[in-house]
């Protein structure tokens, strides 16, 4: 056994009846509580057990851990405790498996090392060129429509970044069949049902599947050889030093998973910004004289210049602070283990919450403000634990594509703030829903008003 922290320890393996908890209704245990408040199912459950404590939901047993030792001790992982496949499997194996996040350890760091290539400052560049391309056409379109609801645009301008970013599709080109393929494909890991039965979302996601690995496999070939820029070309030649590149399986394994990961994450990260923003107008005339202040051309945002716009990560981060697209990190251990006074046997699942670290009040002062000055070095960044801040999580399986979500917020921001006001109602305020993901009940009515210049 690891001894993380010091506990009497009984003469037999751990059991998960030893942690204080309890299972909840029948076969549905607290799934439903916790899809409808999971915060407060989370802040009822520790007040009544303590930091340590057992529920059942989604059809297991799970023990959940709270603070940045927890974070730490499970993300950071240092003595390989913990399986992230294991934690994962449950709710997206089926429509994603072979994904980074459903590897472990050797395996896990093989794959991710040919990754890194797609993600090195090359490529990087020729992403954000992509970008720049596309959207001033689409900030153009949410300028015409004047009054509209923002997350379902936001949304569709994911997709279509993605198509371009992603696939290296060109705007015309069959990316319908491909759009409807990955948003089925995400509906269906959100859904209750887990089983393909017809006329359920799972049913729809695993066609879709289908649909996208046959379409990935018709171009890899062609991919292989060409100098694209786009991250499906540079998946397909992505090598580590000794010259190994990934299968055609790999490739579609890793394309169609890195899609997920990307696209509900930027959608509803940059949704709170741009609420925030909303909110606060003098934060949003602050970017807009950040980015005024670099002196564009053409407007575009070059990578150079990414550096440039402290104010505006410091504001993105704030939002990612507020509202962690990836609200809980599951694991499932692989040995027992010791902790906080606790014995966590072998082959329990294990979860942490990003949203319940990140609007602690043990640990941010004044969590529901918008402040994005804590993320300077003078309001607290460099002495604050650092696994108080976990949207993209940490140690091994830290988010692949975190640089890459930094420059999609900023270049939408490049584009957006120097054209247009981002107004809401007076007094206006969203209620978000966390789980799976977090986004407005409402969908967010915003107005985006021309600004003369
Ligand atoms: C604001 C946007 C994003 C957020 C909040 C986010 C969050 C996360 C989190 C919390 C994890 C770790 C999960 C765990 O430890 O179990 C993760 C992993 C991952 N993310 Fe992101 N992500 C974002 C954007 C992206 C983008 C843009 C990409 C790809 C271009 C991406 C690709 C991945 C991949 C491949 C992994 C798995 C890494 C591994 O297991 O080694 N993510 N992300």
């Amino acid at each position: 056994m690891t001894a993380t922290s010091k506990v009497a320890v009984p003469n037999r393996p751990a059991h998960i009846k030893d942690i204080p908890g309890e299972s909840g209704w029948p076969i549905l245990g607290h799934t439903l509580t916790m899809l409808k408040d999971p915060e407060g199912f989370h802040q009822r459950m520790k007040a009544k057990y303590g930091p340590i404590y057992r529920s059942n939901a989604f059809f297991q047993n799970q023990i959940s851990l709270s603070g940045p030792e927890a974070n730490e001790l499970l993300l950071l992982d240092k003595e390989q405790n913990f399986s992230s496949e294991k934690g994962w499997a449950p709710y997206i194996e089926r429509l994603f498996p072979r994904g980074l996040m459903l590897m472990d350890f050797d395996e896990h760091k093989a794959h991710r090392h040919i990754m890194a290539a797609a993600f090195k400052t090359g490529p990087m560049k020729g992403y954000l060129e992509r970008l720049n391309d596309a959207m001033p056409d689409r900030i153009a379109q949410w300028g015409k429509q004047g009054s509209f609801k923002f997350y379902p645009a936001i949304k569709k301008l994911s997709l279509d970044m993605a198509s371009s970013v992603f696939l290296g599709l060109e705007p015309g080109t069959e990316n319908k069949g491909v759009n409807k393929a990955l948003t089925d494909m995400v509906s269906a890991a959100m859904g209750i049902v887990r089983v393909p039965i017809p006329g359920t979302m799972m049913h729809k996601g695993v066609q879709a599947r289908k649909f996208m690995i046959a379409f990935l496999k018709k171009l890899i070939p062609e991919r292989r050889q060409s100098s694209g820029t786009d991250l499906f070309t540079q998946l397909c030649q992505a090598q580590d030093e000794n010259g190994k590149k990934f299968t055609d399986q790999e490739i579609i394994d890793h394309m169609i998973f890195l899609w997920m990961a990307a696209h509900d994450t930027i959608t509803s990260s940059v949704t709170t910004l741009v609420y925030e923003l909303g909110r606060n107008p003098i934060w949003q005339q602050k970017l807009r004289g950040e980015i005024n202040g670099l002196g564009l051309n053409d407007g575009r945002l070059p990578y150079e210049l990414l550096n440039k716009l402290t104010l505006t990560e410091y504001a993105f981060k704030e939002s990612l602070r507020m509202n962690p697209p990836v609200p809980a990190v599951p694991r499932k251990t692989v040995r027992e283990i010791a902790f906080g006074g606790h014995r966590i046997p072998k082959d329990a699942i294990v979860g942490i919450s990003t949203v319940a670290t990140h609007r602690s009040g043990d640990i941010w002062e004044n969590p529901s403000k918008f402040d994005p000055m804590r993320f300077s070095p003078e309001g607290g960044a460099k002495t604050r634990h650092r696994f108080a801040w976990i949207p993209f999580g940490g140690g091994a399986h830290m988010c692949v594509g975190l640089h890459f979500a930094y420059m999609q917020a900023k270049v939408i921001m490049a584009h957006l703030l120097p054209h247009y006001s981002i107004e809401l109602e007076d007094g206006y305020t969203t209620e978000f829903q966390i789980m799976p993901l977090i986004r407005p009940k409402d969908g967010l009515p915003v107005t985006m008003k021309a600004i003369d210049t």
